[in-house]
């Protein structure tokens, strides 16, 4: 009796085997990676799977768990807060041209399944949401555009739609053949291009993704790192998080001038220095929440984090954005491209010419921008603020100011130096408190 159990057991872990070899075997293909590097024009390639069948180098192995990231489509997620510098952030993958970029997508889910006159947002079911905008990032890495019909309402008919959010944000989507703009048009404005391009063919779309060797796609949907762990930990996705902070202040300032409706109450406060009595603090109380939970996350590096994840605060992003910006392609892995050095000056509206490019990083003007929310919202805003946002500011180098004068006064900034390249190069990161 016991022997025959045994027998049992040990014909059932065969079939087991078998059966697991061979969902191994049949998801090979999907192993099998193009070859690094681009082509001469430096243009996102023509990277059809089947033209790689008779490459076997370019083949992995499916069993090697060494470097199996090395190749094949690398992903890019931008996990940043509305108003917290993403758009800029954004365009620096954006112009790259091996990158395919996409400004945030969940957009659709969220327009979808959050009924609209749900005016409570924690009312609307938050892990279905969650769910939802990780099937739907699962599957724009695989640049499968037709998975996100099922959130755009009329259905697009033959994937051909005029409804896709901020299509003039991503290059790929504005540009030949996906759009049938002038070949010489180096760079098309957004608007230039909603109003050139009519609708968005969505098999062309999930082609020229699959044309790039990078992908890039900015969140601000997603409260939380943590949320996306399944994402990160997927083997056959190979994907990497920019983490953009911003001063809290910062950002309630720009959504208080952005939001109008939104964010009455604030202006309110801020014009007349009363405090409204109904005001609603939850919006930058789980704001700061969420900024520390993430932070704390990827600085205390999980092993399903480690070497994926990476922090970039916005104020030295624009303090020095280009030496930053080279810093987060090296950590994505994209080879630096002088367009990019182009584009980053010609938007930050400094007229002058590459070779003076050094003087202008090390400028201390440019950071200001950064923190010119300074002038711009009312003392007794900043002190609220401080109170409820204390320990992220802390955590992420912000200092609180103690009088009127001092959040003024823009000579001394409140922005505390802090070496964090160091945190995803390294093994032990104690960056933070390791103050330069
Ligand atoms: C993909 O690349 C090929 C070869 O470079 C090109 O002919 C084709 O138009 C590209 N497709 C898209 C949609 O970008
Ligand atoms: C919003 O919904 C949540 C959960 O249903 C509830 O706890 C909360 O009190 C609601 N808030 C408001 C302002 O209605
Ligand atoms: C959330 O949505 C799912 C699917 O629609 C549903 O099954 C579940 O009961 C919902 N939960 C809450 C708390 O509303
Ligand atoms: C979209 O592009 C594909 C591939 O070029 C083409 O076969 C299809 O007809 C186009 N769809 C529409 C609606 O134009
Ligand atoms: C200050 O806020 C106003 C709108 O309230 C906006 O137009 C202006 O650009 C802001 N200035 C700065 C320096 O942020
Ligand atoms: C810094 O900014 C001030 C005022 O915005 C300007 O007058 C000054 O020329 C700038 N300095 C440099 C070095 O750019
Ligand atoms: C706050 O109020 C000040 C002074 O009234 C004004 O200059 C500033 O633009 C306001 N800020 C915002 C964000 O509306
Ligand atoms: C928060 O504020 C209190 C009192 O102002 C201070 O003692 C404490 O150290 C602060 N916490 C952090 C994490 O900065
Ligand atoms: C601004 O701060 C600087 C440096 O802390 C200080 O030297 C200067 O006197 C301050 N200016 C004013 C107007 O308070």
């Amino acid at each position: 009796m016991m022997e025959c159990s045994w027998k049992i057991v040990i014909l059932l872990l065969c079939a087991y085997l078998g059966i697991q070899y061979t969902a191994i075997m049949s998801l090979k293909p999907m192993f099998i990676r193009p070859c690094q590097g681009m082509g001469e024009d430096g243009h996102c390639q023509h990277r059809d799977l089947k033209d790689y069948k008779g490459a076997p180098m370019c083949e992995e192995p499916p069993f090697s768990q060494e470097f199996p990231q090395e190749q094949g489509r690398k992903h890019i997620i931008i996990f940043a807060m509305t108003r917290s510098g993403s758009s800029f952030m954004g365009q620096i993958f954006n112009q790259h041209p091996d990158v395919f970029y996409l400004f945030e997508p969940l957009y659709h889910v969220q327009i979808a399944l959050t009924k609209p006159n749900t005016r409570n947002k924690s009312q609307a079911n938050k892990s279905f949401l969650l769910g939802a905008f990780r099937d739907l990032l699962r599957n724009l890495c695989d640049c499968d555009f037709y998975f996100l019909e099922n959130y755009i309402k009329p259905v697009p008919k033959d994937h051909d739609t005029p409804l896709f959010f901020r299509r003039g944000a991503s290059r790929a989507l504005c540009s030949p053949p996906v759009c049938d703009v002038p070949q010489d048009l180096e760079e098309v404005e957004e608007n230039v291009c909603s109003k050139m391009c009519h609708s968005l063919n969505l098999t062309l779309a999930s082609q020229a993704c699959q044309n790039c060797s990078h992908m890039a796609i900015k969140i601000v949907r997603v409260p939380e790192i943590k949320d996306l762990r399944t994402l990160v930990e997927d083997p056959r996705l190979n994907l990497k998080i920019v983490h953009l902070v911003r001063d809290p202040r910062g950002i309630l300032t720009s959504r208080i001038a952005t939001f109008f409706t939104h964010f009455r109450m604030w202006k309110i406060w801020n014009v007349t220095g009363q405090r409204p009595h109904n005001i609603d603090l939850t919006q930058i109380t789980t704001l700061c929440t969420d900024m520390l939970n993430s932070a704390d996350t990827g600085l205390s590096k999980p092993s399903w984090l480690r070497g994926k994840y990476m922090l970039v605060r916005y104020e030295d992003l624009a303090k020095e954005p280009v030496k930053k910006a080279k810093e987060i392609y090296k950590f994505v892995g994209l080879n630096w491209n002088d367009r990019i050095s182009k584009w980053i000056l010609q938007n930050t509206k400094v007229n002058i010419t590459p070779s003076e490019y050094n003087k202008f990083s090390t400028s201390r003007n440019s950071s200001a921008v950064a923190e010119s929310w300074r002038l711009n919202l009312s003392f007794d805003i900043v002190k609220t603020v401080q109170n409820v946002c204390n320990a992220t500011l802390s955590r992420l180098g912000y200092r609180s100011v103690h009088s009127v004068e001092e959040l003024r006064n823009l000579s001394h900034s409140v922005v505390e130096p802090i070496e964090m390249s160091a945190c995803y190069m390294t093994r032990h990161c104690k960056c933070l408190q390791n103050r330069v």
